[in-house]
């Protein structure tokens, strides 16, 4: 520091400090919009319940990296490059999938030129990959050899082929579609802010995603899904549904899959994926039981929160999409970073436009200059 006056003009001055940096506009985006109040998500303007009625997730995925919109825009899943095939061979079987996807995306960056900028390619390259790594490492794990990709089927269909081992029916694959679109973007949230600092330093994609999936990895932000289907467990039947929602309130638990942070309005997320859940072919059979519980569940909320609204969230009914397409429970956390991807590479390759690097002030709280103890 050369101007020895300015600790003391700062401290004249103090900046506002916000805890988590709620409040604080820390980016302009043309991605994704979201109003919690009127319970709305655009996706560069789009309403999402459209996209999921008439959009695929490459299609989405696409409109996020480029603004253009064709519902007819394929991507196949990609091979596994054998040095991530190596390094998820290496991992315990006991390995969290959300673990075994960020070491592939990490491997996988080693074996790229990812130049700068970040393009719409390499976004494209690496959510084509991620599917098929995380498909061998669940089949690894279980003692299964991978599955090559079948490049005539789109992403979702595909990553539930080398999963499985043979085709999804229509049904369950587009349930599965729908869930990917609805999870493929939200805004400024703490996964996709970690892969808008780290390209801002100009590093490259597939460490602004190794970074993301770290970040979604933690439990305040890789959503409640599983949890979700702990509870409704509990339920015996629709009659008793009352009960158990009032004794788990008067407990002090919370209701997963209800409440939000932004949204104060039903979740438009959920909205999409119950017309999802109550279309599919092998509808988990708890899906009457969750509909019983969510209709006590939203009365007996605003009894107790008459001021706050809390209302369903989308992981309420990404419960049953994901169990109804046959994943355990364990690899829906993986699945939703697989879903996310086409936001977060939007998010990077946005950045990179009119990149500046993130470097956000601290308030310093420790000791006053002092000598070294003699
Ligand atoms: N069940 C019961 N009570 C609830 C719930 C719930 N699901 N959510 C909030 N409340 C109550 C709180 O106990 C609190 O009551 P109090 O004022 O009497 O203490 C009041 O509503 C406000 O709660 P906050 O924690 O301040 O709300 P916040 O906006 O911070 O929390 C959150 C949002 C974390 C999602 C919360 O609603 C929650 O824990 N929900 C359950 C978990 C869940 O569904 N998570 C997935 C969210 S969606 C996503 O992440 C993609």
């Amino acid at each position: 520091m050369t101007d020895s006056t300015a600790p003391a003009a700062a401290a004249a001055a103090p900046k506002p400090y916000s805890p988590g940096l709620e409040g604080v506009v820390a980016a302009e985006t043309a991605l994704g919009y979201v109003d919690g109040e009127a319970g709305q998500l655009l996706y560069r303007g789009y309403r999402i319940g459209d996209l999921v009625e008439h959009g695929t997730y490459p299609s989405v995925a696409n409109l996020l990296w480029t603004g253009d919109w064709d519902p007819r825009h394929h991507l196949p899943t990609s091979a596994v490059p054998e040095s991530v095939l190596v390094a998820l061979r290496a991992l315990p079987r006991t390995a969290k999938p959300m673990d075994a996807l960020r070491t592939a995306v990490s491997v996988w960056g080693a074996t790229q030129e990812l130049a700068w900028p970040p393009t719409p390619e390499q976004a494209r390259a690496l959510t084509a990959f991620s599917p098929s790594a995380l498909a061998a490492f669940a089949r690894l794990r279980v003692g299964r050899e991978p599955v090559a990709p079948d490049p005539e089927l789109d992403l979702v269909p595909g990553f539930l082929y080398q999963l499985n081992g043979e085709r999804a029916d229509d049904a369950t694959a587009r349930a599965l579609d729908a869930y990917f679109i609805v999870g493929a973007e939200h805004g400024l949230n703490a996964s996709t802010f970690a892969a808008r600092v780290i390209t801002s330093t100009r590093s490259d994609i597939a460490s602004a995603v190794t970074g993301a999936i770290g970040a979604l990895k933690g439990p305040l932000h890789g959503g409640a899904p599983s949890e979700v289907v702990e509870q409704i467990h509990e339920v015996t039947s629709p009659a008793d549904a009352e009960r158990w929602v009032r004794e788990t309130l008067a407990r002090g638990d919370r209701l997963m899959g209800f409440g939000h942070r932004v949204y104060r309005a039903y979740d438009p997320r959920a909205k999409a994926l119950r017309k999802v859940a109550e279309s599919m072919a092998h509808k988990p059979e708890w899906l009457e039981l969750a509909i019983a519980v969510e209709d006590v569940a939203l009365r007996v909320l605003a009894e107790k929160h008459p001021d706050r609204p809390l209302k369903t969230n989308v992981e309420f009914y990404a419960a049953p999409v994901l169990m109804g397409v046959g994943l355990t429970p364990d690899l829906f956390p993986a699945t939703f970073a697989l879903a996310r991807h086409a936001g977060w590479t939007a998010h990077v390759i946005e950045q990179a436009s009119a990149n500046r690097i993130i470097r956000p002030d601290a308030i310093y709280t420790g000791p006053a200059e002092r000598d070294l103890p003699a």
